[in-house]
């Protein structure tokens, strides 16, 4: 690739003759995962590819992706900061890509480019694997930005009994229930919004069989929760789910205490990568694939 926009980390497709290339797109990018997973997937399911990662300049992703996919490139994930950049390439999108407002995988089809989100099918199937009942649930989403937004939907269609989403951004919050509002009722789910404020106040919050944390807090080794508010919605019998991964995070931390269980995000990111690889090369595959041996291996 020629680009000078884009740090190239092996996926120019010219070089790969014969060999359908796929890459990740990310700034920065050299710490993904997303590599060494789709390889370990196409060498279950042997499959002739490659998959490489590339780093668009900020600013430089439609052009990157551009070149990528007319220099032969079959498919690409997109991490942050681009997801809403890919959105706006993609020349068509999935439904739950358009719920979502962001999209993590593009694809190359009769000289369109796809665009997809499997974040959130991605973290369902993570927690049903992890053994967690999401019908009849009791759900906490905490977060309202891109990471949130992508798994409201999913969430949904597990049919919870509530799902309530708190944002340090109040606002925002009430903006996702709106958005989601016609899919809570088709699941018969009570969606609301409420404060982190508001979930210091025992007496209108009950504990939660599931909290999701999908802000970015833990970056800055902080919780969005305060003591209060941990104190009112784990039990032991909670589940808590880290979207990130790689540390215990200061809000896995205030669930162990609580004697709740935890879960960081990383079988979240395979999940959302297997669905991703089997977008590209075939939903048959899905029996040839196994993405429980790959996250065991990831972890150990
Ligand atoms: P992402 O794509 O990772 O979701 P984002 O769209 O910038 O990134 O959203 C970040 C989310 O983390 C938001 O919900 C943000 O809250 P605000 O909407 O109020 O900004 C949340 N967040 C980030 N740092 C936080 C902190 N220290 N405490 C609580 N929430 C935090």
């Amino acid at each position: 690739m020629t680009s000078s926009a884009a740090t190239d980390l092996h996926t120019d497709p010219k070089r790969f003759d014969g060999v359908d290339v796929y890459a990740v797109a990310g700034n920065p990018i050299s710490h993904s995962k997303s590599p060494l997973i789709h390889a370990k997937f196409a060498q279950q399911s042997n499959q002739n590819m490659h998959y490489g990662a590339l780093q668009p300049e900020l600013g430089g992703f439609a052009k990157a992706a551009q070149e990528f996919f007319a220099a032969g490139g079959k498919g690409m994930n997109v991490t942050v900061p681009f997801k809403l950049d890919a959105q706006a390439l993609a020349d068509v999108l999935t439904p739950r890509a358009q719920l979502a407002g962001a999209v993590n995988t593009l694809w190359n089809q009769d000289g369109k480019i796809y665009g997809d989100n499997t974040d959130g099918a991605g973290l369902v199937r993570d927690l049903l694997a992890q053994g967690i009942t999401l019908k009849g649930a009791r759900i906490l989403l905490l977060g309202a930005g891109g990471a949130a937004r992508g798994v409201v939907g999913p969430l949904l269609e597990q049919s919870p009994k509530n799902l309530v989403i708190a944002n340090r951004s109040s606002a925002k919050a009430d903006t996702l229930v709106t958005i989601f509002a016609n899919l809570a009722k088709a699941n018969n789910t009570i969606l609301e919004s409420v404060s982190l404020e508001g979930l210091e106040n025992s007496k209108n919050i009950a504990p939660f069989d599931l909290v999701v944390n999908a802000t970015a807090a833990g970056l800055d080794n902080l919780s969005p929760l305060s003591n209060v508010a941990a104190a009112n919605i784990f039990v032991p019998s909670s589940f808590a789910y880290e979207m990130l991964y790689g540390k215990s995070t200061s809000f896995m931390q205030q669930a162990l205490q609580r004697g709740a269980r935890v879960s960081d995000g990383l079988g979240m990111l395979v999940e959302q990568a297997a669905d991703a690889f089997l977008l590209w090369r075939g939903a048959d595959l899905a029996k040839s694939i196994d993405s429980r041996a790959v996250l065991t291996e990831l972890r150990s």
